[in-house]
């Protein structure tokens, strides 16, 4: 694969919130939820990001969606019409706005996420209709294959979301997230608000989708066990830091980060025989206005030494593709999938 296959690349990206107190709303500290991230995904491919909650990745989503504007940072964008990258984080909502169509998202809150006063095919016509992208027949053709898409019934169109459970709900939102044909779907924990049952059928509905439109995903999830199975590329965070990305395979074989050990661990296993290596996360995650010197880890971390309190462990290639901020990542003979027996 040549570079020109990279859809989008996000870049030393960053989001500070400025913390304001008293009635001249001074600004006295910021929360600094992303940090320096960086990573890529090519076309067609999922790239998952996982941490646990308050790490910045909805933020990481919101920033590529536009909603928020990064502090620093960039995200390069390959538009369809194959002209030259875009830097999404220097434009201007007006200069972002016939780029929108190609970027999509869904949340994790599908009650939240739907008008309750539009019918189905009121909630799948608007963006066609505010992109001018169609009327008349071709309108309600393109709303009847949108609802088929995603395996609903065309009878359901004139239903108001309050008639469909989660799960369903969900699947209007994808359907409703593809009307544009878009190059990449943030999908920001889709499943997390749905029953176990029911996240399964969400999880495979988004595959089947990417394989027939050929669309990249970012999906977001605080379950590294959610994600392994259909990332070809996973970035772990920690803080609003990367501590470890790398090709599924890789980091799932041989994690390189305590951190992403002390995660895999805690994924239950399928094995009978197996004895449980369950690594038990000390203590809180970090506060992001005020995280612990060096590495915002090391109170947490069961390898830390002296230096880790010290010294913040820069991001550094370990392996091809892979790169793991941790002092210790040549030293430690990290447990991965098979060693820790876990169920993915
Ligand atoms: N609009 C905001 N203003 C101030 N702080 C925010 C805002 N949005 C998120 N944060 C803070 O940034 C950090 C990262 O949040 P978020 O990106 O939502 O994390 P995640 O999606 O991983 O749970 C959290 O500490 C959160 O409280
Ligand atoms: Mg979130």
């Amino acid at each position: 694969m040549s570079a020109s296959d990279i859809l989008i690349e996000v870049k030393n990206l960053k989001k500070y919130f400025p913390i304001q107190k008293g009635v001249f709303k001074k600004v006295v500290g910021h929360v600094k939820a992303v940090d320096g991230v960086s990573f890529s995904i090519r076309q067609g491919e999922t790239l998952g990001l996982v941490g646990e909650s308050g790490c910045g990745k909805t933020t990481v989503g919101r920033m590529i969606m536009g909603a928020y504007r990064p502090t620093g940072g960039e995200i390069w964008f390959q538009t369809p019409d194959g002209g030259p990258r875009l830097n999404l984080a220097e434009m201007t909502p007006a200069q972002m706005r016939p780029i929108r169509p190609h970027i999509q998202m869904i949340f994790q809150d599908p009650f939240a996420s739907l008008n309750p006063r539009m019918t189905v095919r009121e909630i799948l016509a608007e963006p066609l209709i505010v992109n001018k992208v169609a009327k008349g027949a071709a309108l309600e053709g393109r709303v009847r294959e949108l609802i088929e898409l995603v395996g609903l019934k065309v009878q359901y169109l004139t239903r108001y979301p309050h008639a469909f459970s989660g799960g369903q709900r969900q699947r209007i939102c994808v359907a409703r997230a593809m009307a544009l044909y878009p190059r990449l779907l943030v999908a920001d924990e889709p499943t997390s608000a749905l029953d176990v049952s029911v996240q399964a059928q969400i999880v495979n509905l988004a595959l089947e989708i990417q394989n027939k439109m050929g669309l990249a995903y970012l999906f977001i999830s605080h379950d590294l066990g959610l994600v392994r199975h259909f990332s070809q590329k996973i970035v772990l965070m920690y803080v609003g830091k990367v501590v470890e990305y790398a090709p599924a395979a890789n980091l799932f074989g041989k994690p390189r980060h305590p951190y992403t050990e002390a995660l895999m661990s805690n994924v239950p296993s399928v094995r009978s025989d197996f004895v449980s290596h369950k690594i038990i996360l000390k203590g809180e995650t970090a506060d992001p206005i005020n995280p612990p010197p060096g590495c915002a880890f090391h109170p947490r971390c069961v390898y830390a030494q002296d230096v880790c309190s010290r010294e913040e462990p820069l991001l550094r290639e370990i392996g091809p593709d892979h790169v793991v901020a941790c002092h210790f990542s040549e030293a430690l003979d990290l447990n991965g999938c098979d060693a820790l027996g876990c169920a993915i």
